[in-house]
């Protein structure tokens, strides 16, 4: 599975990405106002940082003016994912973008039938919203599966991009579930790693060193 960051937060893009966790980022036009940064400056960092995609999304509704932001946002760098919205104007500019060479992520997706569209629009990223689905008090892991069955039925290539993770166990049921990637906010991201057996274990083999008063390399 690969990890992207859900977040315009460059010291917290650089940190992850120095641990080696980093495939990517995404972003979206509220993580944009939370950096209190210009969008192209912002976005060029990031690019400079992380080597993998970096969703950029689009704030026109129209399609001429989706394709005319979307060719703004392509210059940025070669690795923006331009992001545009699940809506039949936002499947339109995917079709074309996509047709232009540019990888784009289709966002706000909310049931299979939208992630169905995408891909026949050719998305590279579907990105289903799991936190949000389980806010209205639906399971929003099921949609994820709805979706990998699909695109497996048709072998469709479109990646499902977990989004809207909340928890650590929305990461393990993405996996399990084989979605190809997910999207995580940082704070969630290093969360995984932590296991309260695992700090008890290590603080007991530590203790236990210090008791062989021995130290290695010296
Ligand atoms: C995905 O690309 C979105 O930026 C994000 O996951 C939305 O998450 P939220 O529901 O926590 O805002």
């Amino acid at each position: 599975m690969k990890f992207f960051v859900d977040t315009a937060d460059v010291k917290e893009i650089r940190e992850l990405n120095d641990l080696g966790l980093l495939d990517g980022v995404t972003t979206n036009p509220s993580l944009i106002l939370k950096s209190g940064r210009k969008i192209a400056e912002v976005t060029k960092e990031i690019c400079d940082i992380v080597d993998g995609p970096v969703s950029a999304e689009v704030t026109a509704t129209e399609y001429s003016e989706m394709m005319k932001e979307a060719k703004v946002l392509a210059k940025i760098a070669d690795n923006v994912c331009i992001k545009v919205p699940l809506t039949l104007d936002g499947l339109k500019a995917c079709k074309d973008i996509r047709s232009d060479g540019r990888m784009v992520n289709v966002t706000l997706c909310f049931s299979a039938n939208q992630a169905l569209l995408a891909a026949k629009a050719g998305a590279s990223f579907i990105s289903p919203f799991i936190g949000r689905i389980d806010d209205m008090g639906t399971d929003g892991m099921e949609l994820i599966e709805e979706i990998k069955t699909i695109y497996d039925n048709y072998g469709f290539q479109t990646e499902i991009l977990a989004a809207s993770i909340r928890t650590v166990n929305h990461v393990k049921m993405a996996a399990l579930i084989g979605a190809h990637v997910a999207t995580v906010p940082p704070a969630t991201l290093k969360a995984l790693v932590k296991h309260p057996l695992t700090d008890k274990g290590l603080e007991q083999f530590l203790a236990d060193w210090a008791k062989t008063g021995q130290s290695i390399g010296s």
